[in-house]
């Protein structure tokens, strides 16, 4: 338990050593925040927003949302919340630690596994599925009490908004309506707290990488989140009450490649601590369905002509997820994406 970064970097005056990066994977000169980065408002007329939405999804791969329809009230409850879950005494938290990143309710440290990272990363993260609520609220945390009450409310008024928004994805796309009601099944919550840092300079909160799943939705509440483009990082800026969205691997497949993914990663902070509230949706490995088809992933056929042929070939979900999270564990610097073995 006191490997959580939360449980013993309060005061410490530098980095431990197992904490330094190496010189190549330190996050380098301050960077600033980007004001190109798309803000789009969704109480605007809706074929505007969908232009606003497919550019940005090809230009950045990520964009910034406003007068989502998820309350400020109900944001700012989560903020309180996770403030509160993070600073209970350990006693209360030591039922869900788990050293790797893994199924079920868990509270983990660093990357996907401590034991073969040889430098970790300053973040300590919650974890928990979210749909369907009845099926996964039992294995949340009991304490703070109102923690299943107030988190269940919040995943229902997440959903809604990110299926607004993939639905007006896919309509900017051409696919079928409803079309990401049956792939994107799966939602589930990552909740990172980022402590202070003595030396931001030589620590990571998270390294570069793109997300495997569809597409991903933060809250934040501190600058820290930063975006590779053309080669360069640029920082997100962290909009009270706005929530940045993401896409994964996953959306740039079935848009075969007219949507992109966007490698990320995250900064840590000498004078405040960040917490990130992450909200993931992704296909799940089987169908909910009595037969438990896989879900198979590929580039729409409603996007494939023969002008416009297949980039990639089709795939089962899961293996592409043991894929991935072998790649993000390999040692850095590593060639390639995970995307890379199913081009044609
Ligand atoms: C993630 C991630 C960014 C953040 O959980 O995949 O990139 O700001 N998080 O915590
Ligand atoms: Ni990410």
């Amino acid at each position: 338990m006191s490997l959580l970064v939360s449980s013993w970097s309060n005061g410490v005056q530098s980095v431990p050593k197992d904490y330094v990066m190496p010189p190549e994977r330190r996050p380098g000169d301050y960077i600033a925040v980007c004001k190109e980065i798309p803000v789009i408002d969704l109480q605007n007329d809706r074929s505007d927003i969908i232009q606003q939405i497919l550019k940005a999804c090809k230009e950045f791969g990520l964009f910034q949302v406003i007068n989502h329809g998820v309350s400020e009230k109900m944001m700012a409850e989560m903020r309180v919340l996770y403030d509160e879950f993070f600073n209970m005494p350990i006693e209360d938290k030591l039922g869900l630690f788990a050293k790797t990143y893994g199924k079920g309710c868990t509270l983990h440290t660093s990357g996907v596994n401590y034991a073969k990272e040889k430098v970790h990363f300053w973040k300590d993260t919650l974890k928990h599925d979210c749909h369907p609520l009845e099926e996964h609220i039992p294995s949340w945390p009991e304490k703070p009490a109102r923690y299943r009450e107030e988190v269940g409310r919040y995943a229902t008024e997440v959903r809604k908004m990110g299926f607004k928004i993939l639905n007006m994805i896919g309509e900017g796309l051409g696919l079928p309506e409803g079309y990401f009601d049956r792939v994107s099944q799966e939602q589930y919550m990552a909740i990172h707290l980022y402590p202070q840092c003595p030396d931001p300079s030589l620590a990571m909160g998270i390294d570069g990488h793109a997300d495997p799943n569809i597409i991903t939705f933060l809250q934040q509440d501190q600058y820290g989140l930063q975006i590779q483009k053309d080669g360069k990082w640029m920082g997100v800026d962290p909009i009270p009450n706005a929530f940045v969205v993401n896409l994964g691997y996953t959306l740039e497949i079935i848009s075969n490649e007219k949507l992109k993914s966007v490698e990320h990663r995250v900064v840590t902070n000498s004078s405040a601590s960040r917490t990130s509230i992450v909200t993931f949706f992704s296909p799940s490995p089987t169908l909910p369905v009595e037969n438990e088809v896989p879900i198979i992933i590929q580039p729409a056929k409603e996007l494939v002509t023969s002008s416009n042929p297949p980039v990639f070939t089709s795939f089962q979900y899961k293996d592409f997820v043991a894929r991935y999270l072998a790649f993000v564990c390999k040692p850095r610097p590593r060639n390639g994406t995970p995307l890379d073995p199913y081009r044609i």
